[in-house]
């Protein structure tokens, strides 16, 4: 489908809410058996439809997709997230929702959606991104370590329930 097409990268748009979804949603079908994203609520579709036009109606928060032709092939959100009040930096960039289809893997679509992220978090005076990673996704954290992000913390999770 998308494997020779020219890839492009841009803000996503009111009509691409659906396309963006169901990338969302393939994203989590690909980490089912993560400890926090494999615990998906009954009406995640509706969730999710709703966070994607909240979010492409927000001044601080960036989507963007990477199309190949008529089809939309990646994903990523940027958005301006507050930082510890003690700290320098009241806010970072923080991207999340990270998600490209396998077809278009390996062409780098993420580097250029992290590319157009950087610049839009460097245009609102923006030092840092910041990202989380699953502890059982060595890909991503292959990835990321490609594209310069350094571990900083680890997330620990203890039920108790
Ligand atoms: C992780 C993911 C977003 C990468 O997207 P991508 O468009 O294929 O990444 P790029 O082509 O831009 O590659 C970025 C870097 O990672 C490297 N890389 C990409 N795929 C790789 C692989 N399978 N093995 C080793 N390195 C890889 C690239 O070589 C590049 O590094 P370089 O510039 O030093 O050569 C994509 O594989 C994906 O959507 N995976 C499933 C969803 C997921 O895990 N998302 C969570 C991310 S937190």
């Amino acid at each position: 489908m998308s494997g020779r097409s020219r890839l492009s990268v841009r803000r996503a748009r009111a009509g691409d809410v659906a396309g963006v979804a169901a990338m969302r949603r393939a994203l989590l079908a690909e980490h089912a058996d993560d400890r926090i994203f494999g615990r998906l609520r009954r009406d995640v579709g509706r969730r999710n439809l709703g966070a994607v036009r909240a979010a492409l109606s927000q001044d601080d928060r960036l989507v963007l997709v990477a199309a190949a032709g008529a089809a939309l092939v990646g994903t990523l959100e940027c958005a301006v997230a507050r930082n510890h009040a003690l700290l320098t930096s009241e806010h970072v960039g923080y991207l999340s929702a990270v998600y490209v289809r396998p077809s278009a893997r390996g062409r780098g679509v993420l580097t250029r959606m992290v590319s157009m992220a950087e610049r839009w978090c460097r245009a609102r005076r923006l030092t840092e991104l910041r990202l989380h990673t699953g502890a059982n996704n060595p890909l991503s954290n292959v990835v990321w370590e490609r594209l310069g992000f350094a571990v900083a913390e680890h997330t620990r999770l203890r039920a108790i329930a």
